[in-house]
């Protein structure tokens, strides 16, 4: 399948926004961290699905830093863009603050992540996504590191792959 035509970044950048409550906390009192992650996994899907114009699967995240404690009424907002593409699949980046319900201070950066997505047809097989066109000088850095991240990403599961084929 040919690749579809270019589409800026602007055009899938998301935002969701959420109020934390009593049932999102861990036993320490602050929000779980998994309910974090379910909000950046949302954001993510939500651009992918939007950048690639059907269905996308989460394929793997990581870097995902926690950096300060989220709070109940805490009111979260998960930006999320893409960071770059390949054939069928997207780095998603996922930057989440937290407005807390109690100070007059500018929002809280409380968390990073990073994820891949792979776009699929309706059978599940991967198929080709629109290349991501970076708007500006801060996208065009975001694409460059994104690509170092992949290649790391790859020799990684390249050389686990090859270490399992040797003797222990
Ligand atoms: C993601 C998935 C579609 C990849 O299918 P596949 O048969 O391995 O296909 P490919 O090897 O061609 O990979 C497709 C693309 O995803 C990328 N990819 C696959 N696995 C990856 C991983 N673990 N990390 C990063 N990228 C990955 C490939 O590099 C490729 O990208 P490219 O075309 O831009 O070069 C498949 O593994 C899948 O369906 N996984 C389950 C997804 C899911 O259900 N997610 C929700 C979890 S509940």
């Amino acid at each position: 399948m040919a690749q579809p035509p270019g589409k800026p970044t602007a055009a899938s950048r998301t935002t969701l926004s959420h109020i934390m409550t009593q049932a999102d906390v861990n036993l320490l009192g602050t929000v779980h961290g998994g309910v974090i992650m379910k909000l950046v996994d949302d954001a993510a899907g939500a651009v992918a699905g939007r950048h690639s114009g059907g269905p996308a699967v989460t394929a793997s995240m990581d870097e995902m830093v926690f950096l300060e404690p989220v709070k109940v009424g805490d009111l979260v907002h998960v930006h999320a863009q893409v960071n770059w593409t390949g054939r069928t699949s997207m780095e998603i980046g996922v930057k989440v603050l937290a407005e807390r319900w109690n100070e007059s201070t500018p929002a809280t950066r409380v968390g990073t992540a990073y994820l891949v997505f792979a776009a699929v047809d309706e059978t599940g097989k991967p198929r080709p996504v629109p290349p991501v066109l970076p708007d500006n000088d801060r996208d065009r850095r975001r694409y460059q590191e994104a690509q170092i991240r992949r290649t790391h990403r790859l020799a990684r599961r390249r050389e686990i792959l090859e270490s399992r084929r040797r003797p222990l």
